[in-house]
C-alpha cells in the first residue's frame, strides 16, 4: 500500500527553497544511512533550529532498508519535536536515476526526489525528468533534477571530469521539465579527492588550495532564471583534522582536499538553496571511531565508539548550518 509523505509529517521542498532564495541562505542536505547519522543530524538541526534535507541514496536504500529509512525519517519528525523545536524535514532520494526508482520513492513516503538524468543525452534527460515529474506532481512532491556532469563518483556512475552547466539551456530545461529545481555542476565534484594536488596551488602555510568555483556560471545561469532555485552537490569541505585524525589513527588517506567554505557561504547567499554534504559527515564518523579503537583497544561495545562519532558529527553539522549555510534560525 502507498504511503504519501504527509501522513508521516514530511515537507517538501516547495516552501522551504522560496525562503531560502528570498533569505540569503541553503538548507543542508545531508546523507544518512543509519541510525547515529540522523540523530546527529536531528539534534544539530534542532539545537541551531534549521530546516533540513535528509538525504538517501540508492545505495543507502539498498544498504539500510527502504521500510526502515521511512520510518526513521517519520521518526526524525517527531524526535525533533521531543528535542523541543518542529523543525521542516524533508525526505530526500539522491540521485534517482530511473523513473521506477524515483516513483517507488515517491510511493513510499520521500516527499522530494532527484532524478539525475544528466549522463544521458540533453533530449532524454528532458523527458525522463519530464516523467518524474508528472508522477511526483500528482501525489504532492517535488523533484530536482540536474544539467551538466560532476567529476567524481555519482553511485555507480564514475565521471573523470566534469562538464560545466551550460547556462544557454537552464531555461528550456526547467520550462519544458517542470522542475522544482536544478542541480548545476561549477566546479564541485562528489568524494573526499575532489582535485589532486597538481590542480591546485600552494598558500603561504603549505597548504592546498583548490581552483575557484565557477561564479561566473552560476551568474549566467541566475539572470537565465532569476530566482529558481539552484543545487550545489559535491560540497563537502574535507575538513583537514578529520583527515589528520584518521591516518593518524591507523587510517591511510590521500591528500584529500575539499570545497573552501568561504565559497559555499558565498553560493548559499545566491539562488543555491540546497547544499549536499555527504563525505564529511564520512570523515568525522570515522575519525572518531578510530580514535576510539586506537585509545581504547579493549573496548567492544558498539555505543562506545558510535556514541562519539554521533557527537562529532553532531558538531560538525550545527558548524556547517551556521557558519556556513547560514540556516540555523531559519526553521
Ligand atoms: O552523491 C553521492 C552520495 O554521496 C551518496 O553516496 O551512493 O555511496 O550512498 P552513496
Ligand atoms: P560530497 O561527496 O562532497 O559530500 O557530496 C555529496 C553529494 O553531492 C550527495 O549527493
Ligand atoms: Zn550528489
Amino acid at each position: 500500500m502507498a504511503v504519501n509523505y504527509k501522513e508521516l509529517g514530511l515537507s517538501n521542498t516547495t516552501e522551504m527553497f522560496k525562503k531560502a532564495v528570498e533569505g540569503g541562505y541553503a538548507i543542508p542536505a545531508y546523507n544518512f544511512n543509519n541510525l547515529e547519522q540522523m540523530q546527529a543530524i536531528i539534534q544539530a538541526c534542532v539545537e541551531t533550529k534549521s530546516p533540513v534535507i535528509l538525504q538517501v541514496s540508492a545505495g543507502a536504500r539498498k544498504y539500510a532498508n527502504a521500510t526502515l529509512l521511512r520510518n526513521m525519517a517519520k521518526g526524525a519528525v517527531e524526535y525533533a519535536e521531543e528535542l523541543g523545536y518542529k523543525i521542516p524535514v524533508v525526505l530526500h532520494l539522491d540521485h534517482g536515476d530511473t523513473f521506477e526508482l524515483c516513483k517507488d520513492c515517491i510511493d513510499n513516503g520521500f516527499s522530494s526526489v532527484m532524478i539525475d538524468g544528466s549522463h544521458h543525452s540533453y533530449e532524454e534527460n528532458v523527458e525522463l525528468t519530464k516523467k518524474v515529474v508528472e508522477y511526483a506532481h500528482a501525489h504532492g512532491v517535488t523533484v530536482e533534477g540536474e544539467l551538466g556532469v560532476l567529476a567524481g563518483v555519482e553511485d555507480d556512475v564514475v565521471a573523470e571530469e566534469s562538464t560545466y552547466t551550460r547556462p544557454e539551456e537552464v531555461e528550456d530545461f526547467v520550462k519544458r521539465t517542470g522542475v522544482d529545481s536544478l542541480a548545476i555542476s561549477i566546479g564541485t565534484s562528489h568524494g573526499a579527492h575532489k582535485f589532486t594536488p597538481e590542480q591546485c596551488t600552494t598558500n603561504e602555510e603549505g597548504l592546498l588550495v583548490p581552483p575557484p568555483l565557477k561564479f561566473e556560471i552560476l551568474e549566467e545561469i541566475e539572470k537565465r532564471i532569476p530566482g529558481f532555485p539552484i543545487v550545489l552537490h559535491g560540497s563537502s569541505s574535507v575538513p583537514q583534522e578529520h583527515v589528520a585524525t584518521i591516518n593518524k589513527f591507523g587510517g591511510a588517506m590521500k591528500a584529500a582536499v575539499g570545497i573552501p567554505e568561504e565559497q559555499l557561504r558565498k553560493a548559499a547567499k545566491s539562488a543555491v538553496c540546497k547544499i549536499n554534504i555527504d563525505s564529511d559527515g564520512r570523515l568525522a564518523m570515522t575519525a572518531a571511531v578510530r580514535q576510539v579503537m586506537a585509545e581504547n583497544p579493549s573496548e567492544f561495545d558498539p555505543r562506545k565508539y558510535l556514541g562519539p562519532a554521533r557527537d562529532l558529527l553532531k558538531e560538525l553539522y550545527m558548524h556547517k548550518n551556521i557558519n556556513v549555510l547560514g540556516s540555523a534560525e531559519q526553521a
